[in-house]
């Protein structure tokens, strides 16, 4: 298995290009599933989530060609399976959004049901409430979700709890359905915002996306298009912590600060100099003291769960306590724990984190439990002490593009290792 050795205490200072944001592409590339004719995705990262994904699509004998550049090319032309299968959902939860867009063209539509995940037990019963608002049939049995509808019929559907692929798969439906659709509660997060954008470039109609209520209007067909995924927020935001933490500096290009208000506002609470421009956006920490700051987490715009992680490991080296409220995940403290072991000062209570900073961590072998959890680790690995081994490093291949590589090219002392 592979693994991450990290020798800290490295300077981190320099530039990284922001790749395109994994929870984009995976709505985008089950979108293409609704699209007529050729379709292709740009400035896609190069993700174990993405090739995840393109198998389900191959799986279900839609032709995907990738080129040099890692753009993707879709054709659905050779559909010839309605089902997601149990050995790609539980490596990928966000397989399920090929639920909404397959049920919606084809009728018909088998998603394996994905089960807990190390985070909590995340249940999928907005996206099935949604769809039967809109008149499907859905039986979930052996572990299968099977949905069947002859066409989709428009509905106000108001969902209890904000959520990301809820809203995107309702809204994949939605596109196709007969009449008019209202979401209310709708997620606001920037990947739905370019999922909407993509599907009105492909001829849905969409208005109010980045706002709680979604109006669409249903159409009889939607075309292929070119569409180029926005920046990854949450890589944005790993790749300034680690100039905050290591008290450095870093500069991310080809970002979207618009997409990361409250994020920029925590480092400028932790004592960051944070500068940003259209699509830049700079941390620098050089000769600064780095401060504990309170997080809690909330749907967009507010600060995303994705990002907590990497500012619990940023309170660990900071000034003072840091109050750290998880608020949308029942279980995603995991990182703690491994923290504690490289000698943070971490109170858990339930889903509260209280971090005491400490003026030093130590290297210590640890374990990656998340994707987000393993990002938290490395960054304090690039600040700890001595040798900081990451283990279980497929949690981080699934979200952040060559790492190890990229992290080098800023000063870090990081290395792939396996065995
Ligand atoms: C998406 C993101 C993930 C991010 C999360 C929250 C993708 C591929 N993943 O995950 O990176 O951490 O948003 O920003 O975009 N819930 C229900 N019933 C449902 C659906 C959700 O109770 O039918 C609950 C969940 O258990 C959770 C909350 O709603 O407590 C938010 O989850 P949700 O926004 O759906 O997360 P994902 O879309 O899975």
């Amino acid at each position: 298995m592979e693994k991450l050795v990290i020798e800290g205490g490295a300077p981190i200072d320099g530039e990284v290009v922001i790749s395109g944001a994994k929870n984009a592409v995976l709505p985008l590339l089950a979108a293409t599933l609704l699209a007529d004719g050729d379709m292709t995705i740009k400035n896609v990262p190069q993700l174990r989530d993405v090739n995840t994904t393109i198998r389900l699509l191959e799986g279900m004998g839609v032709t995907v060609s990738v080129d040099d550049e890692y753009n993707i090319t879709t054709n659905t032309s050779t559909i010839n399976s309605y089902v997601a299968p149990y050995d790609l959902v539980k490596t990928m939860r966000a397989s399920i959004l090929v639920l909404g867009p397959t049920l919606a063209r084809y009728g018909e539509v088998e998603v394996s049901l994905p089960g807990g995940c190390a985070i909590g037990s995340r249940p999928v019963n907005i996206h099935l409430s949604g769809l039967e608002a809109m008149g499907a049939d859905i039986t979930v049995h052996e572990g299968f979700i099977r949905a069947k509808a002859k066409r989709l019929k428009g509905a106000r559907i108001v969902m209890d709890k904000v959520t990301v692929t809820g809203t995107e798969n309702l809204l994949m439906a939605a596109v196709l359905a007969e009449g008019t659709t209202i979401l209310e509660n709708a997620a606001r997060e920037p990947e739905v915002v370019d999922l909407a954008d993509c599907l009105n470039k492909m001829g849905a109609s969409i208005i109010g996306a980045g706002t709680p209520t979604l109006v669409v209007q249903g159409v009889e067909s939607l075309k292929g298009v070119e569409h180029s995924v926005v920046p990854d927020r949450i890589e944005t935001g790993t790749f300034l912590a680690a100039a905050a933490i290591t008290g450095g500096r870093v500069k991310t290009l080809k970002a979207a600060p618009d997409t990361l208000d409250a994020v920029l506002q925590k480092f400028r609470d932790a004592g960051a100099a944070v500068e940003t421009g259209e699509d830049w956006i700079e941390v620098d920490m050089r000769g600064r003291t780095l401060k504990s700051v309170d997080i809690t987490t909330d749907p967009h715009p507010g600060f995303p769960t994705d990002m907590q992680a990497q500012f619990m490991a940023m309170n660990t080296f900071a000034q003072g306590i840091g109050v750290v409220v998880e608020t949308i995940f029942e279980n995603r403290m995991m990182h703690v724990a491994e923290l504690m072991r490289m000698g943070a000062n971490i109170r858990l209570e339930g889903n509260t984190a209280i971090v005491a900073g400490m003026p030093e961590l130590y290297g210590a072998p640890v374990m990656a439990t998340d994707l987000r959890a393993s990002a938290s680790l490395i960054l304090a690995g690039l600040a700890a002490k001595g040798t900081t081994i990451v283990d279980r490093i497929y949690h981080t291949d699934r979200g952040y593009e060559k790492i190890e590589i990229r992290l080098k090219k800023l000063g870090a002392q990081i290395e792939r290792v396996s065995g």
